[in-house]
C-alpha cells in the first residue's frame, strides 16, 4: 500500500501504524535488493544530514553514514563534545539552528525528552538512533531479519530474555504489539517493563491480535519461540549497576539448552549487538560473568546476529528515504 511519511519524525514505534511499519519493512527489503543487485538509487540526493551522538555507536552511526552516502546525501557527525547541545545552548535553539542548515537529524543519547525537543523545534525530520527509553530503528532491522528467515512476521513467537525494561525491550514490545506478534519478556521481576507501557501495548494487541506475556519462568517464556532475543545486561549510562545485574540475570543467560527448551528446531538467535559472549573485551575480562549469551549460541548455526547488524543499514535507509526522500 502506498504511504506518505514525508516530513515525519521517527522517535518511537508508538507513533506509527501497523501499515506504516509494514511499509518501512517492505521498503527496507526492496532497498536491500537494489543494493545487492548493484542498482544505485539516489533518493536523498543533495540532502544534508546531521548525526548527533551523545553515546558511542558502531552500527547505528555506520548505518546512517553508509545509507546517506548510498542515497547521495552528506552525513555530518556531531559527537559528544563537538556541539553545545543543552550545555551552553538550549536543545531548542540548537534544533532551530540545525533545522536551518540540514534536511534531517539523527539523535542518539540519554534523555528521550532531548529527541522530542529536537523534533519539536527543528522543523525537519528527526530520527531516534537510541535513547534511554527506546531504540526504534533497531526493531525494524530485527523484524526484517525475522521476515527474511521465516517469510513473515505473522504467527511468529518472539521471546526477549534478559533486562526486560531497557530501550530495546521496550521498543520490541511496542513493535510486536503493533505487528500482532506473540511476544514474551522473560526476566526477573526486578527488571520487568513499566506497567503503563505493558498496558498500552496490551491495548494495541487487542486490535492487532498480538499478545504480551511477562514472566520470570524461563521454560514457559521460551516454549515454542521462533526467535530468542537478548541484549546487554547493563545499558550505556548504567555502568554502576554491573554487579547487581550479574546477580539478577545470570540464570537468564542464553545457552544451547535454552535454545533447545524452545522445542523449535528452527528457532533463531537475535541480539542487537554489541554482545558479551566471550572474554575478548576489556569489560568481560574484568567481569567474566557479564555474559548474556554463550559463545556456542552466538557463533552457532541458529545465530542471525550479523544479518541483523547488516539490516540496520537497509532499515535506516528506508526510514530516511520514506520521511525525506524523493
Ligand atoms: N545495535 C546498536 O545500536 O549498535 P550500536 O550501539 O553499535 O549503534
Ligand atoms: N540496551 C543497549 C542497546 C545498545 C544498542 C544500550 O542502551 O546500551
Amino acid at each position: 500500500m502506498p504511504m506518505n511519511l514525508k516530513g515525519r519524525s521517527f522517535l518511537t514505534l508508538l507513533d506509527f501504524s501497523p501499515g506504516e511499519i509494514r511499509y518501512l519493512l517492505d521498503l527496507s527489503l526492496s532497498l536491500k535488493q537494489n543494493k545487492t543487485c548493484g542498482i544505485h538509487t539516489r533518493n536523498l540526493e543533495g540532502k544534508n544530514i546531521a548525526l548527533i551522538f551523545e553515546k558511542p555507536s558502531t552500527r547505528t552511526r555506520c548505518a546512517f553514514t553508509v545509507a546517506c552516502v548510498d542515497e547521495g546525501a552528506h552525513p555530518e557527525y556531531l559527537g559528544k563534545g563537538d556541539i553545545q547541545l543543552g550545555k551552553k545552548e538550549s536543545v531548542a535553539d540548537t534544533a532551530r539552528v540545525l533545522g536551518r542548515m540540514f534536511d534531517g537529524i539523527q539523535f542518539r543519547g540519554f534523555a528521550h525528552q532531548t529527541v522530542e525537543l529536537l523534533a519539536k523545534h527543528a522543523g525537519i525530520p528527526v530520527w531516534n538512533g537510541l535513547t534511554d527509553r527506546y531504540h526504534p530503528t533497531q526493531i525494524l532491522a530485527d523484524f526484517m531479519t525475522v521476515i527474511e528467515e521465516f517469510g513473515a512476521l505473522e504467527g511468529i513467537a518472539f521471546a526477549y530474555v534478559g533486562d526486560g525494561r531497557n530501550n530495546v525491550a521496550n521498543s520490541l514490545m511496542i513493535g510486536s504489539a503493533k505487528m500482532g506478534v506473540d511476544f514474551r519478556i522473560v526476566a526477573p521481576p526486578e527488571l520487568y517493563p513499566a506497567d503503563n507501557l505493558v498496558s498500552r501495548c496490551r491495548e494495541i494487541c487487542s486490535c492487532t491480535g498480538g499478545s504480551i506475556t511477562i514472566t520470570s519462568d524461563i521454560a514457559q517464556g521460551v516454549d515454542g519461540a521462533d526467535a530468542l532475543y537478548t541484549d546487554v545486561w547493563v545499558s550505556m549510562g548504567e555502568e554502576d549497576k554491573i554487579t547487581e545485574r550479574i546477580g539478577l540475570l545470570k540464570p537468564f543467560k542464553i545457552t544451547p539448552e535454552m535454545i533447545e527448551a524452545t522445542g523449535n528446531p528452527d528457532a533463531i538467535f537475535l541480539h542487537c549487538l554489541p554482545a558479551f559472549h566471550n572474554l575478548e573485551t576489556e569489560l568481560a575480562r574484568r567481569f567474566p560473568d557479564i555474559c548474556e549469551v554463550s559463545d556456542a549460541v552466538f557463533v552457532g548455526n541458529r545465530s542471525r546476529v550479523f544479518d541483523e547488524a547488516e539490516n540496520r543499514v537497509h532499515t535506516i535507509k528506508a526510514v530516511m528515504v520514506a520521511t525525506l526522500g524523493k
